[in-house]
């Protein structure tokens, strides 16, 4: 048993299941870094949405992508209201999370040079252990050797319902019906994409947290990961 090596846990699963919550959670618990993989797929699409390299028709200009991927640089830093995403420079973390962005992103994490590209930012930042990663293809494509696996999963009524919430208290003008269009397409685009489709990984616990409450999830969290250590 070696409890002094800081091991990678790979939190997979599908959107507004929580994963977030709990990686972030379980990363302060024990004293690791959280990384939140998605954010970065995100700030893509905002500078493909800002520059027009997706058009209003969703149209993506893929020859421009591309060519200007390697000028986009993403970063993370941290203050008193969490980890925000750094984007050339700006703080994008509040505009990343926004309606727009999350009814394109599947477009540009469709595109293998992207994911490529993020991939390898991803494996850097977590080439020392320690970190709490969560995302669709850690567990499977990022860290095949994460030490602790997990696949999160809970109904499309009830994870539309949490994002409906979430979007509204940010003052956004939704409804729960395109909320929940929008969480049903998502899972589409991302479980049938050629690149890294989102599954689950042969030897990733699963949990379903539709009727879980934070306390349960965290309790079954933190005694996956002390297992995972001693092993
Ligand atoms: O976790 P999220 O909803 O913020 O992720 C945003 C999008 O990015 C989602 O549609 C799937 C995609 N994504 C991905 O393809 N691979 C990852 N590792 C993380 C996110």
């Amino acid at each position: 048993m070696n409890t002094d090596s800081k091991i990678i846990v790979a939190i997979d699963g599908y959107s507004s299941t929580g994963k977030s919550t709990m990686a972030k959670w379980l990363a302060s618990e024990v004293g690791y870094r959280y990384i939140d993989s998605g954010a970065m797929y995100r700030a893509v699409t905002l500078y493909a949405l800002r520059g027009g390299i997706i058009g209003k028709d969703k149209a993506l200009d893929m020859i421009r992508l591309v060519k200007e991927l390697p000028s986009i640089n993403i970063d993370f830093r941290r203050d008193d209201s969490g980890q925000l995403t750094i984007l050339n420079g700006e703080n994008v973390e509040r505009e990343i999370r926004m309606m727009e962005v999350s009814s394109h992103v599947s477009i540009i994490a469709a595109v293998p040079e992207v994911r490529h590209r993020l991939v390898a930012m991803q494996r850097a930042l977590g080439d020392e252990g320690g970190i709490v990663m969560d995302g669709r293809d850690i567990g499977t494509t990022v860290f095949p050797a994460a030490s602790l696996k997990i696949f999160v999963t809970s109904s499309p009524e009830v994870r539309a319902d949490r994002r409906y919430k979430e979007l509204i208290e940010k003052g956004e003008k939704v409804t729960y019906e395109d909320v929940l269009a929008n969480v049903i397409e998502r899972d589409r685009i991302d479980e049938t994409r050629k690149e890294s489709p989102l599954r689950k990984a042969d030897d990733a616990l699963l949990i379903d947290n539709s009727f879980m409450t934070r306390d349960e999830q965290n309790s079954w969290l933190l005694t996956r990961f002390n297992e995972a250590l001693q092993s």
